[in-house]
């Protein structure tokens, strides 16, 4: 069960998507939208989601000429291989399985022939009750005081979802303050633990492999700096391990009580919702946390089950290989229009970036066509105050996701209000844009000098056609934000099977991870082995008094 290998650009709707490209890139969004008579195909709504995509540079033909390339490369097998757990983590000799951490409890999923979800709800009762015992104090650190504090000790998958979500969910708090450390900067975990109580903090040590330099450094700066504030018996009360390397944790003199299970068919950047979301549940409670699951496992039933031109992964998905692809943009920002969603973007980051930026097929060729965006975004209204001049009036196109809420938690109606004007004029103001006859206008009737307005006419001209997603959805919950994590990992699958490379393995973090490990021998030693001549000069330099 791996997955076929079809160069998109070898089928016929890729031929015919560039044909299409080059009679309607200069369309205006504007005039599409008022020539479209099937507003249907433009506006998904599922549950809570209220999905537009009509202010893009696309009719319907452009939407069945991609999803007729989605056949072509054949995603329906590709999307029942996922699920149903075929190899198709072929380099790394895997399954892909995220879907079956947040499956329903009475599923059969099959790797190797046994079923996965026993093992699965086995794990996820004890984290409900581990969350429970500590937060009602039951379970209690070495001077038998309640905690107060968590600290995640973690990097990359293992750090960006569970401190997204804990920053996401921050309304649903329980009565822990919830840390995370990831950077090997020992100015990072010393900043951390510089404000807290030893005796009332619990620290959540989560590595998939249980051999990644960062996390193991923090994790001894804490272990040592605990051992000190207490003593050596406080290590076995105050810390807690995930991870797949279960000998690793016990050699760092982690309890077994204390310890939760990954599986390998669980890559880092899709494990929010398995034990490494301990982190998040103590944060906002197991029932919380559960309810985040069952809106990621919503959102992989409407994935697997519904066509194509509903289907809303699968939507943004093509959209986003027809800018990257017809139109070469080469990034993408997403503006989430709350302060909650704040860690977002760097999350996709890694999500994103990290699956798709690969540069060799499924059969080991190099591509011939673009593949993984560039991600990055802010909140909305900041990014305004920020980068928003140059989606506007910049030289580059960059298609947005902004992501909104009809209902403020808060019920701060006048302020939600406000922000969310922001959010509609944004997509408006980026489609429209403004003309020289309206620039003139405007500047005529401030009275201002001819001279003057020629002069300052150019500058103030918006060109407008700037395409956008919509997402409005209704209130930011545990659920929806389940649902919205889910849409996008599998917009994420959707177009590593078009681009036809491997989405789930990560090689290219490992050539600067063997470099430093070399490099920090020599630096310890004092002693600079062969480099070129620009990396010897810089660690002669640092290395010099
Ligand atoms: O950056 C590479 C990577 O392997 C990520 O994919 C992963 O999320 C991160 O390192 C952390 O790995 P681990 O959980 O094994 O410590």
């Amino acid at each position: 069960m791996t997955l076929k290998k079809i160069n998109p650009t070898s089928t016929n709707s890729w031929k015919k998507l560039q044909s299409h490209f080059n009679e309607i890139k200069n369309e205006k969004i504007v005039d599409l939208l008022d020539k479209r008579t099937d507003g249907k195909s433009f506006n998904l709504n599922w549950e809570d989601f209220h999905v537009d995509i009509s202010k893009n540079i696309l009719d319907n033909t452009t939407l069945s000429l991609l999803f007729d390339l989605a056949n072509e490369c054949d995603l329906k097998d590709a999307i029942s291989k996922q699920f149903r757990g075929g190899l198709i983590n072929e380099t790394e000799n895997r399954a892909v399985l995220h879907t079956a951490v947040r499956a329903n409890e009475d599923s059969n999923i099959e790797v190797d022939n046994t079923n996965v979800i026993p093992g699965l709800n086995q794990t996820k009762t004890r984290i409900k009750d581990f969350t429970k015992n500590i937060l009602s104090g039951k379970l209690r650190g070495s001077t038998n005081k309640a905690f107060t504090d968590v600290v995640n000790i973690g990097i990359g998958g293992s750090d960006l979802g569970p401190v997204m979500v804990v920053e996401a969910l921050k309304y649903y708090s329980s009565k822990l303050n919830s840390h995370f450390v990831s950077n090997v900067d020992g100015d990072h975990v010393l900043e951390v633990i510089k404000k807290l109580n030893p005796e009332t903090t619990l620290f959540v040590v989560v590595s998939k492999t249980f051999t990644t330099q960062e996390t193991l450094s923090n994790a001894n700066t804490i272990k040592s700096w605990l051992i000190k504030k207490l003593n050596k018996n406080a290590v076995s009360l105050h810390f807690a391990a995930v991870s797949t390397n279960q000998n690793a944790i016990q050699d760092f003199g982690i309890k077994s009580d204390y310890v939760f299970p990954m599986n390998d068919w669980v890559g880092g950047r899709f494990s929010l919702w398995s034990a490494v979301g301990l982190s998040i549940s103590l944060s906002i409670g197991y029932n919380n946390f559960k309810a985040l699951l069952k809106g990621a496992n919503e959102m992989d039933e409407h994935f697997k089950n519904t066509e194509f031109s509903s289907n809303i992964p699968v939507v943004l998905a093509m959209l986003s290989i027809w800018y990257n692809n017809f139109f070469k943009a080469e990034t993408e920002a997403v503006i989430p229009y709350t302060q909650y969603l704040s860690r977002l973007p760097a999350y996709l980051q890694q999500a994103i970036m990290e699956s798709n930026g690969k540069s060799v097929d499924r059969s080991g060729n190099p591509v011939n066509y673009q593949t993984g965006n560039i991600i990055w975004g802010d909140t909305g209204t900041n990014s305004q105050h920020a980068f928003f001049q140059l989606i506007h009036q910049g030289t580059k196109l960059i298609p947005c996701d902004f992501i909104g809420f009809k209902f403020p938690l808060h019920k701060e109606n006048t302020q939600h209000n406000k922000l969310m004007s922001n959010f509609f004029a944004q997509t408006e103001a980026l489609m429209m844009g403004k003309d020289e006859k309206s620039v003139n206008n405007e500047l005529e009737n401030s009275k201002m000098q001819k001279k003057q307005i020629d002069f300052l006419k150019p500058f103030k001209v918006f060109e407008g056609n700037k395409p956008t997603n919509t997402l409005l959805i209704d209130k930011l919950t545990p659920k929806n934000l389940g649902a919205l994590i889910s849409m996008y990992e599998h917009k994420i699958f959707v177009q590593g099977i078009i681009w036809n490379i491997f989405s789930y393995d990560q090689w290219g973090v490992e050539l600067g991870k063997q470099l430093a490990s070399k490099v920090l021998t020599e630096i310890n030693q004092n002693k600079i082995s062969k480099h070129d001549k620009s990396t010897t000069s810089l660690l002669n330099k640092y290395l010099s008094n």
